[in-house]
């Protein structure tokens, strides 16, 4: 599959059906999952409030998990060496295991695990590895589905300004900076991941109100400012507290950002149709620097490497 392919498929990752089944009486839900994978979790972090929710990204699991913990493990290919590491700590503890996987050894070693289609980098099948979290905790419903995917289809007739934003980055050689707003943290992560795996370029990412309590006081003065390039992701509607602070910041600050909106009038539209626009533009930039989006050798290699050390 190209991947392009991958990108466009979003519209019907998010229609999957596979749904995590989720006991009763749990009192919190903890997450393992690293890279690509680890997004799904960082989305369900940002769009779950009702129980507390944790994230592992390491070998280590924290203390409180036990029986009354629902710990899901999401790891694309099923071998990631911190993943399963946590699993085996989290069993031990008795918590209640699920995973979401293609295969590979999670899949053996939790039988509660909702299979994924294969064939795709871990990152471009993020729709199969966050539906059935959401849909398991009931964040998604058929009508959702259905307006995203309309939303996800009409942006991949639309790519030129994706495409211009990545010739832009790519003239300037700039380095992206992403800033979210609530609700958009993850996807702001999710974009700088996006370009430093698929472009193979570093870029940052921070969030509103937060980065005003901090980075504020970088963005005027910070060295080679002009090489830099901010987009500002908000929903179409942002609250006027973080409009203000927007446009404030940018003032202040000197600074021009690129705002980019999600579409729709649902949370899990505007996060989806985010999350592709920021694909898009990171698969741009890749093709203007004439690397494969695709290619993740050094981390392969990594992964190999560590496995015999
Ligand atoms: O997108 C990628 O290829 C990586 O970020 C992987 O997701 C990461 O290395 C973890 O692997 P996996 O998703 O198979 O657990």
């Amino acid at each position: 599959m190209e991947y392009i392919d991958e990108i466009t498929s979003l519209k019907n990752q998010v229609s999957f059906r596979g749904t995590l089944e989720v006991p009763e009486g749990i009192e919190n839900v903890v997450i393992a999952g690293m890279g690509g994978s680890g997004i799904a979790g960082k989305i369900f972090q940002e769009l779950y409030t009702k129980k507390p929710v944790s994230l592992v990204t390491s070998y280590d699991i924290p203390e409180f998990i036990g029986q009354k913990t629902l710990f899901v493990a999401i790891s694309y290919s099923g071998n990631t060496e911190e993943t399963i590491q946590a699993v085996n700590k989290a069993k031990k503890r008795g918590a209640q295991i699920r995973a979401i996987s293609s295969g590979g050894k999670l899949a053996e070693l939790v039988e509660n695990t909702v299979i994924v289609p294969k064939g795709f980098q871990p990152r471009s099948a993020v729709g199969y590895l966050s539906v059935p979290l959401l849909r398991g905790f009931g964040l998604l419903d058929d009508k959702d589905v259905e307006l995203t995917k309309n939303l996800l289809s009409d942006l991949d007739t639309h790519q030129t300004r994706f495409e211009e934003f990545g010739n832009d980055i790519f003239q300037n050689k700039s380095i992206p900076v992403i800033f979210g707003t609530p609700g958009l943290n993850a996807i702001a992560y999710r974009w700088k991941t996006q370009f430093n795996e698929n472009a193979k370029v570093l870029a940052y990412s921070t969030s509103f109100p937060e980065l005003n309590h901090n980075d504020t006081m970088a963005l005027e003065n910070t060295y080679r400012k002009d090489e830099f390039y901010f987009f500002v992701l908000t929903s179409r509607t942002p609250e006027k507290e973080i409009s203000n602070r927007i446009r404030i910041t940018s003032e202040l600050c000197n600074i021009e950002m690129h705002k980019v909106e999600g579409e729709g009038n649902t949370v899990f539209a505007n996060t989806f149709t985010l999350i592709h626009k920021g694909d898009y533009i990171s698969y741009f930039l890749a093709k203007k620097r004439g690397v494969d989006p695709r290619d993740v050798a050094i981390i392969e290699n990594l992964k190999r490497e560590l496995a015999v050390s």
